[in-house]
């Protein structure tokens, strides 16, 4: 039996879906005979406009290969993704790469600075590749939340963790992309510095309108956000409303080592 791919599309008045991103009978497969692996299999997926969704699961789940082909990072063995109203699955590399610039940005585990630019050079870094023009009055706003306004004129190794990782945030806000994907984004830093990276992500969904996805493993972490989805075996297994630490750690036991449930 075949479904019918339906995707909420926006109404055509100027008005936005309420899908940022969405995939569809998404599969992915890693090498072929008998190294092949599936770390993808016929997910379906809508990550809601304006929301913190928290991705998780056991390690090798398929977290960081869903977020990847979400982002356009990565290619699908098969199934279908797009990235607000526009289908990215068979789009040309240059529309793609012009498309990711423009409506994503990427939060990742390892910061990603470049060590020779201060702050605010590594901020606008993307929008300056772009040769797009940098919104001040945004710019100010968005450091201003992320607690940087003293910090802009500093290089990334005269900053601490917590602030070479508010960076890379400011960094993926600040262009206003469609969406944030974060890889751990708070998997580096101490529990004091994680919480301040949180507690921004999670202003900048209710005060800027963000949509953020975030793959994590920590229920502390998971808790901001409004959704939390568990992977297992590169399936979704199971989706979670307002977690709290303590209802995402409960849920946690429930599975055993492979993500099921027990
Ligand atoms: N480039 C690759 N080549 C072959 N297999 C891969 C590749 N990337 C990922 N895989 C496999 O796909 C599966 C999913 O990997 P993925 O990195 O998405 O897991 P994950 O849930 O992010 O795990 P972790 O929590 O450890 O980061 C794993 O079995 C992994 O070994
Ligand atoms: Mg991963």
């Amino acid at each position: 039996m075949t479904t019918a791919v339906t995707i909420p599309r926006s109404g055509g008045n100027g008005e936005r879906s309420a899908v940022a991103a969405a995939g569809r009978s998404v599969t992915k497969a890693y090498g072929a005979g008998e190294t092949r692996v599936v770390a993808l299999d016929t997910v379906d997926v809508d990550i809601a406009r304006g929301k913190f969704t928290a991705i998780m699961g056991p390690s090798g789940s398929g977290k960081s290969t869903l977020m990847h082909c979400l982002a356009g990072l990565d290619t699908v063995t098969s199934g279908r993704i797009w990235v607000g109203d526009s289908e990215i699955t068979g789009m040309k590399d240059k529309k793609l790469t012009q498309l990711r610039r423009d409506k994503i940005g990427f939060i990742f585990q390892s910061f990603n600075l470049l060590p020779t630019l201060n702050a605010a050079e590594n901020i606008t870094l993307p929008m300056d590749i772009a040769g797009r023009k940098v919104d001040r009055e945004w710019f100010d706003r968005v450091v201003e939340t992320v607690g940087l306004a003293g910090r802009l004129k500093h290089r990334p190794t005269q900053l601490s963790g917590g602030q070479q990782q508010r960076v890379a945030v400011a960094r993926a806000l600040a262009a206003r992309p469609e969406i944030i994907f974060g890889d751990e984004p708070t998997g580096n830093l101490d529990s004091r510095a994680g919480a301040e990276v949180l507690g921004f992500l999670r202003r900048s969904v209710d005060d800027l309108g963000q949509t953020i996805v975030m793959v994590t493993h920590d229920p502390v972490a998971a808790s901001y956000a409004d959704r939390v989805l568990y992977l297992a075996d590169g399936r979704i297994v199971d989706e979670m409303a307002n977690p709290t630490a303590d209802s995402v750690l409960e849920r946690m036991k429930s599975f055993d080592g492979r993500g099921r449930t027990s």
